[in-house]
């Protein structure tokens, strides 16, 4: 089954000439793949030369997103970039909500709803990160766990999908479920954890907002020990990859270990 390849860059590299070379590192997944959709989420001063150097190439079928977006799409607010701004450069997809800002830069669900609603009228596709921040593991029983886990991230979505996406614009959203304790930290969910929760957030999206098909994404410490455990589940559209993503030879031997086991 086609996933989506998301990879987040966060605040690297520190040249565009190094953005440059990432960007065909990148490319692999869809190397002999084409049903594969990759997304490449620079930091916003490379967006638009990426995207002229990616077209000049002939990449037709790679998308690019911001790591961000500020809510209005005009006037007097120093350093923000608007979704107006994003989707005239030829940006297709944001990424809202990350745990990195909401940690970081204090970012609320209350702002996160106000991006949402906004990308998603300025005809942009989000991809919202929620994911509980602990796991407790060793504290409690597993399945009290996961619930506890299941109950933090509803609250997540429910302050931060604004009800005017309700039976509107369905197909420009993407959630990524992203547990804090994974990202960054080698220790990634289990598989099945994971597609439990995915299965369990694309319930709620049914149910609250009446999605006909809900994507959504796993993103924490993906890497090629662990690909081949979470591609199994069809549940999982497809991966948010920070680290990895920064590392050619990673992505290549996650590709490789992919392709393994066809
Ligand atoms: P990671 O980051 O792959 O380095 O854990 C994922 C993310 O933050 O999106």
């Amino acid at each position: 089954m086609a996933k989506i390849w998301a990879f987040n860059w966060k605040m690297n590299p520190q040249s565009f000439g190094e953005a440059k070379r990432l960007l065909t590192y990148n490319l692999q997944p869809t190397t002999n793949n084409k049903n594969v959709e990759v997304i490449i989420c620079p930091p916003f001063v490379y967006l638009e030369k990426l995207i002229a150097s990616a077209f000049a190439k002939g990449y037709g079928g790679l998308r690019f997103a911001s790591q961000d977006v500020f809510w209005e799409n005009k006037g007097a607010y120093t350093g923000e970039i608007s979704p107006i701004m994003l989707k005239n450069l030829g940006v297709e997809y944001v990424i809202i909500g990350h745990s990195e800002r909401r940690k970081h830069l204090a970012e609320t669900d209350e702002m996160i709803n106000k991006k949402v609603l906004a990308a998603l009228k300025a005809g942009l596709k989000v991809i919202l990160c929620v994911g509980e921040e602990n796991r407790e593991l060793g504290i409690m029983n597993k399945k009290l766990v996961i619930r506890k886990a299941k109950s933090y991230v509803k609250k997540q979505l429910e302050k931060d999908l604004p009800p005017q996406i309700l039976k509107k614009n369905l197909g420009g959203l993407i959630v990524a479920y992203e547990p804090v304790w994974a990202i960054g930290t080698g220790l990634a969910d289990t598989s099945e954890d994971a597609a439990e929760m995915i299965k369990y957030i694309k319930e709620f999206l049914i149910s609250n907002f009446q999605f006909s098909n809900p994507k959504v994404l796993y993103g924490g410490s993906v890497g090629s020990k662990n690909i081949k455990d979470f591609v199994q589940y069809n549940e999982i559209n497809g991966f948010l990859v920070g680290s990895a993503s920064l590392k050619p030879l990673e992505i290549g031997k996650i590709i490789m270990a992919i392709n393994h086991d066809k």
